[in-house]
């Protein structure tokens, strides 16, 4: 038996499968995010644990597993958010989320400590408001009193492993979405550090996901009626874990997830760093021994929640089946309608909190089934511009995507999908997302497989499979140039409309 924890922004997530892979039980319970500022993004760490507690508690009781019988605890969570710990380990402040929009005059003042060219070519990143490092020099900066006080950084999934291991450790792929990690050397940047006075006994030491980093202590064991001695995996980041969960960990294999937001992930066998910073360039969580050690991805911000918005903006009455239906007897290129899906801005490839969303090509003649279509496949469009930036860099080779998340439950968007980007796309057995993959990094991690390979091969199947239509990929072909060429033709409007509004 494994057991996979999931700290996500949401809820904590526990669950448990067993040596086929299969899923015993999953329980999840929630926590409140607080804004108590407008682009502020808190969570209490306190929060993240009695969750954990009570997941763990009720996933246990609910099987009728044994705890003795867990080999294995692999984590995973929330990337990017930050924990900061004082010399007896208590937490200093709230976590700062990967979502929380505070510091953009700390990433200014990232680059300028460290340099742009430097900082791209290290950490295989620009700097990002939503990263680490420039939530830390926030605290230097706003909390000085704070900042004396730091002995400790962590991640949010790293918060929990320390709660039941008693150890400060992160792995890899997590460590990489910090701002202060050399993704080549697979270490924190001594550079980095130096340039922002980060003391380096302050961060956790670095393991690889499949790695054991610790085990769980007799606190740990009191506190969850796990057993103590039970080995902690090193685990990853959301994305990284959710991508071994539907197996892209092989060549050639990338993974799509069609959530609130999208995202395209494309493990490589060595760092591939685009000197713009466009794509985000990170460890995978296996190590390079096993093939893929590292990671293209790129992050649109309103994918399924460019439907939703439409569904509840236009259509509350509907459901998602009643909405669709209509919309695959409008002809692929929705008769010249194009939708932009930059509702809450854009991340990649326009890295613009300014950018908005649109319909562009209206006429008379379209009706509300032409604008549902056109959302599919604008959607799909910034897929493809993500997907476009991923084989510029090299990996020409991509034979089949794997979709997964809300959006890729529908029949017509997958078809749209796949179309628009000309690759098999397949659905997988897999439901339980990243928990899933950090279940079956601890079973890498305890010798149940000896490769996370072997493992993704051995539990996650693929079911349906979408080809391409050759008919319809060339008509996308030809709006997707069009889609393509409207952003930097609106850059401008979007900008002066933002400033229009408080
Ligand atoms: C990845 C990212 C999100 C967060 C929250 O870069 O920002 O996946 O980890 O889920």
């Amino acid at each position: 038996m494994l057991l996979g924890l999931d700290i996500s922004t949401t809820g904590a997530k526990a669950i448990l499968i067993n040596q086929d892979g299969d899923v015993i039980g999953s329980s999840t319970h929630t926590y409140p995010l607080s804004t108590p500022k407008p682009l502020w993004s808190e969570q209490d760490p306190e929060d993240w644990w009695q969750a954990t507690q009570d997941s763990i508690g009720e996933v246990i009781d609910a099987s009728g597993v044994d705890p003795k019988n867990i080999l294995g605890i692999g984590l995973t969570g929330q990337m990017h958010g930050l924990v900061i710990l004082d010399i007896v380990d208590q937490v200093l402040r709230p976590a700062i989320l990967w979502n929380d929009q505070r510091t953009d005059a700390a990433c200014e003042t990232l680059v300028e400590k460290v340099g742009l060219k430097n900082l791209i070519q290290t950490t295989g990143n620009p700097a990002m408001t939503g990263f680490t490092a420039p939530k830390l020099i926030w605290v230097q900066e706003n909390e000085p009193e704070l900042f004396q006080r730091v002995k400790h950084i962590l991640l949010p999934k790293d918060y929990i492993r320390h709660k039941l291991s008693g150890v400060h450790a992160i792995d890899c792929a997590d460590a990489s979405g910090t701002s202060l990690f050399d993704i080549t050397h697979r270490e924190w940047s001594q550079d980095i550090l130096k340039s922002l006075e980060i003391h380096p006994d302050w961060l956790p030491t670095v393991f690889e996901g499949t790695q054991i980093t610790g085990t769980v202590s007799q606190q740990g064991a009191t506190a969850t009626n796990l057993t103590a001695g039970t080995p902690i995996i090193g685990g990853g980041g959301d994305q990284a874990a959710q991508a071994v969960g539907v197996g892209a960990v092989e060549p050639g294999i990338v993974a799509l997830t069609v959530g609130t937001s999208g995202v395209i992930f494309a493990p490589t066998s060595e760092p591939h760093i685009d000197p713009q910073g466009v794509l985000h360039a990170m460890c995978h969580s296996l190590p390079p021994s096993q093939g893929q050690g590292w990671h293209l991805m790129g992050v649109m911000l309103s994918a399924a929640g460019s439907l939703r918005w439409f569904r509840d903006t236009f259509a509350p009455q509907h459901d998602y089946t009643k909405l669709l239906e209509p919309a695959a007897q409008v002809p692929p290129g929705s008769e010249g309608v194009i939708f932009l899906p930059y509702l809450t801005g854009e991340r990649t490839p326009y890295p613009d909190p300014f950018a908005r969303g649109s319909f562009i090509g209206l006429t008379i003649r379209h009706t509300m089934d032409h604008l549902t279509r056109s959302v599919l496949e604008g959607v799909a469009y910034g897929f493809r511009d993500i997907l476009s930036l991923v084989k510029q860099t090299g990996l020409e080779d991509i034979h089949q995507i794997r979709i997964s998340g809300g959006g890729s439950q529908s029949p017509l968007w997958r078809q749209i999908l796949t179309d628009v980007l000309n690759v098999e796309m397949v659905t997988v057995n897999t439901t339980e997302g990243a928990c899933y993959g950090a279940a079956l990094l601890a079973g890498v991690g305890t010798g149940v497989w000896n490769s996370t390979k072997e493992a993704c091969r051995a539990t996650v199947k693929t079911l349906s499979a979408t080809q391409p239509q050759k008919e319809n990929v060339s008509i996308y072909d030809s709006y997707y140039q069009d889609y393509h060429a409207l952003y930097p033709q609106l850059k401008e409007t979007f900008k002066s409309l933002s400033t229009k509004i408080e």
